[in-house]
């Protein structure tokens, strides 16, 4: 069957069935509300085991509640599960690829079965809306039929060679999975993320263990155990809770993992890296940072403008390495986009996620806070003007703050080249596109880009002259931001990123495969 997005709540509202999806968003909602408080196990093999310390996880839409306590290993686990999936290994890397095929599509349906649920624990977790939420799942799913579509198109990655140098010599290339890949996935997409990296080295013969964010390890507990159900090996799927500092350790001196895959910082990925490579060379995926522009030329429709550029930068708060974090306008529309800027972003809905009407629900935790009123503190105190917004609302028990649109900044603050991931964008007047371009590819980072223009020749030029991995023309759903599985392939040049093949993307799957040629002479 050919790979279809899944689009839930777009089908909803095409169907004029808007209700159904709100009552089912409560009720997933209020699922996770009468499960919450359990103490999640780490998950090794068929055995589930606790330790004495704990993470406590609090929602940040009401840090009274909590979600739930996860154990806190201090590496002694996480050595035992990269043994215990070396072993699943040898058995796993032979396995055949329709049969993971089948177990993927399988995990499909069990997500989505599971859409609703899913969708309250990523709200709860990390104070995404119901809208952005649902999405994450929908992208989760498709990542799971799309990685099952393309090892399908590529019959398992395994290709007879033409080619003949003496008679009777058999050539086949075939890809071949590595070994155990830690997976270290972030809070801003604490399930799509976490699956797709997952799925990348499982569907491929690699086996797992998976080390969630320590804010939201209660969706990539549940993908784990999702994953488990439909029949992936217990031993090949292993899930330990632990800080960051101990994963990089045992990253660091333990041989055994063949490879590890990771999205979140620049710095954390590049450290990470360095010491994983120190001892031998090895495999990495790494999806970082970004510092992503978006450009409007006096040829863009300015309506889709204001609504793009708004949704790119403040979407999720800006916790997202795809987020719009500058804003370049040429002369003749400057003006007139500020005002309709600063009216869009003023009518803001900010508050709890929970509600149907919310768009921008709180910050992840209270460092976030405490990073938010430091930029703007440092924005202001370089010179830089606040058009709207750059208060912290002192609300107890969450952590909201309003939307922030920063103008007359000098270019030579840091805050142009800085990832912020809060929602703060700095928006730049620019004589012309050539200039506009200048200074979006003027950071280390690479990864999504923006422009709105009418014009056809201005989108050409801006797309091959950008360094970037994701760009877009006129996307009023987000400028620079949401990306799909299958749509649009995600992933960054230059520092944002490390294998070159994007996830959700034709070659992503190659990243967790390595070529042997195997030749029989008859
Ligand atoms: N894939 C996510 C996006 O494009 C990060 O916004």
């Amino acid at each position: 069957m050919p790979f279809v997005n899944e689009k839930t709540y777009q089908k909803y509202v095409q169907e004029g069935r808007e209700e159904e999806f709100h009552s089912q968003v409560e009720d997933g909602l209020r699922k996770v509300r009468e499960e919450a408080g359990s103490d999640y196990p780490i998950l090794i093999n068929d055995r589930e085991l606790k330790t004495s310390s704990k993470i406590v996880v609090r929602s940040p839409v009401d840090t009274e509640f909590v979600l739930g306590t996860f154990q806190k290993d201090d590496g002694l686990l996480m050595r035992n599960a990269i043994k215990v999936a070396r072993d699943a290994f040898n058995e796993w890397k032979d396995s055949d690829w329709r049969d993971r095929v089948e177990l993927t599509v399988k995990a499909a349906y069990e997500l989505r079965r599971m859409k609703y649920e899913l969708a309250g624990i990523i709200t709860y977790e990390n104070g995404k809306n119901r809208y952005e939420s649902v999405a994450e799942v929908d992208e989760t799913i498709d990542y799971f039929n799309y990685y099952a579509q393309v090892l399908e198109e590529n019959r398992g990655y395994v290709k007879e060679m033409e080619g003949r140098i003496v008679k009777g010599e058999n050539g086949v290339s075939v890809m071949r999975p590595y070994g155990v890949w830690v997976i270290i996935s972030p809070f801003n997409f604490p399930l799509a993320i976490t699956a797709t990296m997952t799925l990348g080295a499982l569907i491929t013969g690699n086996t797992v263990v998976i080390k969630p964010s320590s804010d939201t390890p209660l969706s990539a507990f549940k993908l784990a155990t999702i994953l488990r159900r439909v029949g992936f090996p217990q031993d090949a799927v292993n899930y330990v809770t632990a800080p960051g500092e101990v994963v990089s350790k045992v990253l660091e001196d333990s041989l055994e993992v063949a490879g590890f895959a990771f999205t979140g910082s620049r710095e954390v990925g590049h450290s990470l890296l360095k010491s994983f490579v120190s001892k031998k060379p090895r495999p990495a995926v790494l999806e970082l940072g970004g510092k992503n522009a978006t450009v409007i030329t006096s040829k863009a429709d300015l309506k889709k403008a204001v609504e793009g550029a708004f949704r790119g930068a403040f979407g999720f708060g800006g916790q997202k390495c795809s987020a719009t974090s500058r804003i370049f306008v040429e002369a003749s529309v400057y003006q007139e986009f500020l005002t309709r800027f600063k009216a869009k972003v003023e009518s803001t809905v900010i508050g709890d996620p929970r509600v149907r009407t919310t768009f921008l629900g709180p910050l992840i935790n209270k460092k976030a806070i405490e990073k938010y009123r430091r930029y703007v503190d440092q924005a202001v105190s370089e010179g830089g003007r606040i058009l709207t917004g750059g208060r912290v609302k002192e609300e107890e028990k969450t952590y909201l703050v309003e939307p922030t649109v920063v103008i007359d900044l000098p270019y030579t603050s840091s805050l142009w080249r800085t990832e912020l991931f809060v929602p703060i964008v700095l928006i730049k007047e620019v004589q012309n596109l050539k200039e506009a371009l200048r200074l979006v590819n003027d950071v280390d980072y690479g990864l999504t880009a923006g422009i709105f223009s009418s014009d056809r020749e201005e989108i050409k030029y801006f797309f091959n002259n950008v360094e970037a991995g994701v760009v877009y023309a006129n996307r009023e759903s987000g400028s620079t931001t949401g990306a799909m599985p299958g749509v649009q392939p995600f992933g960054g040049w230059k520092d944002s990123g490390w294998t070159g093949r994007n996830a959700g993307g034709p070659y992503y799957l190659l990243s967790f495969l390595r070529e042997q040629a195997r030749t029989t002479y008859e």
